[in-house]
């Protein structure tokens, strides 16, 4: 409970706050920085929101029923801790605004707004009046101070989006697009190796469109010349932005791994089309083979809609022969969720949630039968596997990633903590759904 502090407790207790994040890697690196943005002012983070002066709430709106969700977070919270002070940011506060305050927020921060939420916390500390943040459009990008989580580091390079595909919400929420510079880029990916990470991951929700010295393969060359830097990662990618010079860096430059997300959201192309995706099944296909002829053993993960407004059963079938075509290592399938204000939204011939639920289930069925066999190739073969940290499930087994972006656990004869941000070589014997487990050799 948030009782009523004495003068002299006011004095020598920091206030502490609390952190809910929901939604993409971007919002994991916000949340990041909103932690060392309040805890510089003076606020003391703590895992537990019944016991916090302040709970920010990180939000994300892609799917789902989000401010729902929000507001159930806050009435829970609220029920232990009624003195609590709620922030809400993200994309929900974004689209939302200042409804939020009917709904129990105190403060509601848009994501250009994240430094300011100090001054507004200490503002509102005498009067208790509630504030928000939300205009759209400034060019700054947070900054890291301290370390990341582990070995691997998400740097953002890009805010928002302009491609303003038929259903999503995010150029709505995130404002248009806006580069980071190269000098700030490199400058964080520096700061996170001194820290120790070993691994970065760049950000953005079209990285290959990235507007800088060069464009964004430059960057990628620049870059992996930190001879720290082990390996480098980067999504998301847009299937019509992919340049020559990129597909290339896949062939030259041996830190960027050999793995690619690349959404194809339907495999019909009437309903790429109308989702307004800018290019047809035949133009990914082609990015794919190009990809694999620059790098043989570069690896493809997706992400894919099902009952898109107007998608006949004909279309979905396309959808699932095209995820087997490529044969993708990993999926992200989501039913299609109206968002407002997108033009989808508007579309005639929305489709029954039992129709998306079942077409959901026959592709991962159809997706998941076939897994088996892609991954098994790597059973019996020696990786480099980069060591982030004990397996969740076995302190004496060690957690990683192969080159392919497949989690690994392996059993090893050092302790695990002497190997953290080292590439080790690892003996995988076996497969299980979508983790590899091995031994280190
Ligand atoms: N900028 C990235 C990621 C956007 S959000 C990209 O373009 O790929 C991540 C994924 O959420 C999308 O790739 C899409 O598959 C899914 N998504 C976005 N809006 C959605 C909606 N309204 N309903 C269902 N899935 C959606
Ligand atoms: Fe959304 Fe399309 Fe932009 Fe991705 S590229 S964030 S799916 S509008
Ligand atoms: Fe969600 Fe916003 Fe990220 S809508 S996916 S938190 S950009």
């Amino acid at each position: 409970m948030n009782k009523k502090k004495s003068d002299e407790e006011v004095y020598n207790e920091k206030e502490k706050f609390s952190i809910r994040t929901f939604g993409c890697q971007m919002n994991v690196y916000d949340s990041d920085r909103i932690s060392e943005i309040l805890s510089e002012n003076g606020y003391e983070k703590s895992d537990n929101a019944e016991n916090a002066d302040v709970l920010v709430i990180n939000t994300c709106s892609v799917r789902e029923k989000p401010r729902n969700r929000v507001i159930s977070v806050i009435e829970n919270v609220r029920s232990k801790n009624p003195g609590v002070k709620v922030v809400v940011t993200g994309c929900v506060a974004q689209l939302e605004g200042e409804s939020l305050f009917e709904n129990g927020a105190d403060f509601v921060v848009g994501p250009d707004w994240y430094e300011s939420i100090p001054v507004l916390l200490s503002g509102a500390g005498n009067s208790g009046s509630q504030a928000s943040m939300l205009e759209q459009g400034d060019e700054n990008f947070l900054t890291a101070r301290g370390p990341s989580a582990g070995v691997s580091a998400f740097v953002p390079i890009q805010k928002g989006c302009d491609n303003f595909c038929a259903y999503c919400v995010v150029p709505a929420a995130r404002g248009p697009e806006r580069s980071r510079s190269e000098h700030d880029i490199l400058r964080e990916v520096h700061h996170f190796i001194e820290c120790g990470a070993r691994e970065i991951y760049l950000l953005g929700q079209n990285v290959n469109s990235w507007k800088g010295n060069g464009g964004f393969a430059a960057l990628l060359k620049k870059i992996c010349l930190i001879p720290e830097l082990k390996r480098l990662r980067f999504t998301t990618s847009h299937p019509a932005d992919i340049s020559d010079e990129l597909i290339d860096a896949f062939g030259s430059i041996p830190q960027l791994m050999p793995w690619f997300h690349l959404p194809m959201q339907s495999g019909s192309n009437r309903i790429l089309d109308l989702m307004g995706r800018k290019y047809d099944l035949e133009h990914y296909f082609s990015m794919v083979k190009k990809l694999r002829d620059s790098r043989s053993d570069i690896v493809f993960t997706t992400d894919i809609i099902v009952g898109f407004p107007g998608e006949t059963e004909e279309d979905f079938i396309q959808t699932v022969d095209a995820v087997e075509k490529v044969g993708f290592e990993g999926m992200f399938s989501f039913m299609y969720s109206v968002r407002p204000d997108t033009r989808a939204e508007k579309m005639p011939d929305h489709i029954s949630h039992e129709i998306k639920a079942e077409r959901l289930k026959r592709l991962q069925n159809s997706f998941e039968e076939t897994l088996p066999e892609r991954l098994g190739k790597y059973t019996g073969t020696v990786q480099e596997v980069l060591v982030e940290g004990e397996s969740l499930r076995d302190s004496s087994a060690a957690k990683g990633r192969i080159p392919h972006n497949h989690v690994v656990n392996f059993t090893l004869s050092k302790p695990v903590n002497s190997l953290i941000g080292k590439i080790v070589n690892v003996k995988i014997n076996e497969v299980r759904t979508h983790t590899l487990y091995g031994e280190m050799i």
